[in-house]
């Protein structure tokens, strides 16, 4: 278990075997693969869209200041719809790179957070069934225990948020943006017991990484090759806007400025980890470690977590060299926003390129990546240092076209408008 592992909001503690599940039933696309629109919580399209937006829960704790932790943490994800059971029911997931169980609240509830929409009830589905506790799925969720010969797990997060329950088999369906209706068996975790800091406008995690029981690894190559890409919306995009995300064939990223780093495999599968070795503030290059000392891996990629999280010791020398590339005084004066570096400004910061230099891959950020207005008139560098390792959030993802590639190990970069998918 890396350090990484203990700092992470939305990251699996408890550890999985590697294998693939087996004896997966799908329909797809023509062309094998699928995609899917993620949504915002604050998306008209959301099932919350009319309900109180209490902001409550889930705060993002890289983030001190609660007020900015309360925006970011509910308008910072992207959820992803699946249709679980039959007859169908919606679910709205927390789109998760960063972890792999994918599960949502079940009735009856021993322990359910307050959740808007209903919670899904597996008695009022045919194709619902639990898994007994000899089943090989039920061996790759290692906290799988027993309870009358049924699978129940145990599946934590490093924010302490826990959710228990029965891991179960249901059919989920999707439609693919070709109009076509996707179709398949999967593993999910049956969540009776949840618990820690989610919020009334989650309904569970839609887990991406690459351990046995993700999304991904449940469909393998089923979709004609084992990959995924997706594009994801600045923050702060109108909300009425989706972001996207392909699945097998369709989704390998190629063309004109396409960059590409090598995902490095470690004995914990579920992150897709890569390796950083420094970030370039204007033309200034801020080595990772300032003895020159990188060791491959030692970065992430999360959807799941907002801002980007580097090692202390880098995010100072980073922060340094920021605030000399920006003409204006950081604000010192509002409690509120902890020992962020923010600036008062009326529209988007003129701050500098960041160019982030991952082995054999340079990304260019631009200030709607690394400055984010957690409120009106203030914006904030959307980087942060902690004791642990890193993770490359999801403001510094957006609007590059991100391709996984379980094959080639490889993780592509294609600068895209994700407003024009
Ligand atoms: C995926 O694409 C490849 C190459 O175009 C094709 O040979 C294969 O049949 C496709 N897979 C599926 C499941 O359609
Ligand atoms: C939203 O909050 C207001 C004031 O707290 C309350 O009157 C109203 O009933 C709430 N609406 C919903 C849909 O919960
Ligand atoms: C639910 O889980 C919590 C800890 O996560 C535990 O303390 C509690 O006893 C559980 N409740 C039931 C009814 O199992």
């Amino acid at each position: 278990m890396t350090s990484s592992v203990m700092f992470h909001p939305c990251f699996l503690v408890a550890s999985i075997l590697s294998n693939y599940f087996i004896g997966l039933l799908a329909t797809a696309a023509s062309n094998g693969g699928f995609t899917v629109e993620l949504i915002r919580p604050d998306s008209p399209k959301s099932p919350f869209y009319n309900a109180n937006k209490t902001f409550t829960g889930r705060l993002n704790k890289y983030y001190p200041n609660a007020l900015q932790s309360r925006v970011i943490a509910y308008k910072g994800q992207h959820l992803m719809k699946v249709s679980i059971g039959t007859p169908p029911v919606d679910i709205y997931g927390i789109a998760d790179t960063g972890s792999d169980l994918v599960w949502t609240q079940c009735v009856p509830c021993d322990g359910c957070y307050n959740q808007i929409s209903p919670i899904f009830d597996p008695l009022k589905s045919s194709t619902y069934s639990d898994f007994y506790c000899e089943s090989e799925q039920c061996l790759l969720i290692n906290t799988g225990t027993c309870s009358q010969n049924i699978c129940t797990y145990t599946y934590a997060y490093a924010d302490s948020s826990i959710t228990k329950g029965v891991l179960a088999q249901e059919k989920v369906t999707m439609t693919s943006n070709s109009g076509q209706t996707v179709s398949l068996d999967i593993a999910f975790g049956c969540g009776h017991n949840n618990s820690g800091i989610f919020n009334d406008h989650e309904m569970g995690i839609v887990g991406l990484g690459g351990g046995s029981v993700s999304f991904v690894s449940q469909i393998g190559s089923t979709f004609g090759s084992k990959r995924f890409s997706h594009c994801l919306l600045p923050f702060g995009t109108d909300p009425s806007i989706a972001s996207k995300i392909s699945f097998g064939n369709g989704s390998e990223v190629v063309g004109d400025g396409v960059v590409s780093t090598p995902l490095v495999s470690k004995e914990y599968k579920t992150p897709y980890f890569v390796t950083l070795e420094g970030i370039s503030v204007g033309d200034t290059y801020v080595p990772f470690n300032s003895l020159g000392m990188v060791s491959k891996g030692n970065m992430f990629l999360d959807s799941g977590t907002p801002p980007t999280i580097v090692p202390q010791d880098f995010y100072d020398r980073l922060a340094v060299e920021v605030q000399k590339q920006i003409a204006m005084n950081p604000i010192r004066d509002d409690p509120d926003l902890g020992t962020q570096l923010c600036y008062r400004t009326k529209s988007n910061l003129d701050g500098p390129i960041l160019t982030v230099h991952f082995e054999g891959a340079n990304v260019q950020l631009k200030p709607i990546h690394t400055f984010i207005s957690p409120k009106d008139g203030v914006y904030c560098f959307a980087m942060q240092g902690s004791n642990g390792g890193g993770i490359y959030g999801n403001f510094a993802q957006a609007n590059f076209l991100i391709g996984f590639d379980m094959e080639t190990m490889m993780l592509s970069f294609m600068p895209t408008d994700c407003t024009k998918q």
